[in-house]
């Protein structure tokens, strides 16, 4: 062996070891502190806090007992609302300080709509700190739609907080967020599970499929004359504002009344619903259970 493949051995095993006593606490285990890290998205519009003030509200009443933190996937929004001097942790530095509080047992809850990019890196996030000699447990719970159970669960809460009363050719419209990844099959799945209950319900995505072409002539097939518009995204934020219910001749607003069909748009985050936020609360137990 070389010499410096040596050193590399020597050096890896006294960095093992270092951490692995670091972490030990010179041999006994910490007593057991279970937490909750709830992670969101993010959302720099103030309305936004709505749909975060309830979901903290409701954890903290299912699980008075246990701690809960917060956490904010997307760089973009946590630098936005730095220079506004809100100061929001990451989920990397929220565990950090979870683990510096000696926090033992973690459950981590996304509060993503899908298990889409953001739900995955989140979960390289928690894998890292599962390999990691820290926590003795540290779980990631189902976003919103995971299961089959999840799934209807979702279409009774959409079916129970839309308008109800609606003439045949009045429709409504879920904007959910779309993605690359391949849980964007999601979307359309829902939408199917929908109309099997109300035929006059569509479910298109900004960013993926179905597309609001695709959902414009389907209610063009329908002869929809009236269309309500509603985010189906934790948070009433700017793709609800702008790319839903803005003023641009791109937003699904001008282009659906482009066709002919008025539009009615309902700023309110599925968050915002005990019904959707239950959903969450449970996934918590998942976790939980393990511990
Ligand atoms: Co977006």
């Amino acid at each position: 062996m070389k010499k410096w493949s040596w050193m590399v051995l020597v050096m890896s095993v006294f960095l093992t070891a270092g951490i692995a006593l670091a972490s030990s606490g010179h041999g006994h285990k910490d007593p057991k502190k279970v937490g909750i890290l709830l992670v969101a998205f993010g959302s720099s519009e103030a309305s936004a806090q709505v749909s975060f003030e309830n979901i903290d509200k409701k954890v903290k009443a299912a699980y008075p007992s246990i701690p809960v933190r917060w956490a904010y996937t997307s760089h973009i929004i946590r630098e936005k609302l730095a220079k506004q001097g809100k100061q929001l942790d990451s989920p990397e530095v929220a565990l950090a300080k979870m683990l510096d509080e000696k926090f033992t047992h973690v459950a981590v809850q996304s509060l993503h709509t899908i298990g889409g990019a953001e739900y995955h890196d989140l979960r390289k996030t928690v894998g890292a700190f599962k390999s990691m000699d820290g926590f003795q447990k540290v779980i990631l719970g189902y976003p919103l739609m995971a299961t089959q159970k999840d799934m209807e669960r979702t279409v009774d809460a959409i079916l129970a907080t839309l308008p109800k009363k609606r003439e045949k050719n009045e429709a409504v419209v879920l904007m959910g967020h779309g993605t690359h990844h391949p849980s964007n099959a999601f979307y359309a799945a829902l939408m199917f599970q929908l109309q099997l209950k109300d035929s006059n319900i569509f479910v298109g995505t900004v960013e993926g499929y179905p597309d609001v072409e695709l959902i414009k002539s389907m209610m063009l097939k329908k002869k929809i004359k009236k269309a309500y518009l509603v985010p189906f995204m934790s948070v009433a934020g700017d793709h609800a504002k702008n790319d839903m219910a803005g003023d641009e001749e791109d937003s699904w607003q001008s282009i659906f009344t482009q066709a002919g069909i008025k539009c009615v748009p309902i700023l309110k985050g599925t968050a915002e619903f005990a019904e959707f936020v239950d959903i969450w609360v449970d996934h918590v137990g998942g976790p939980l259970g393990h511990f």
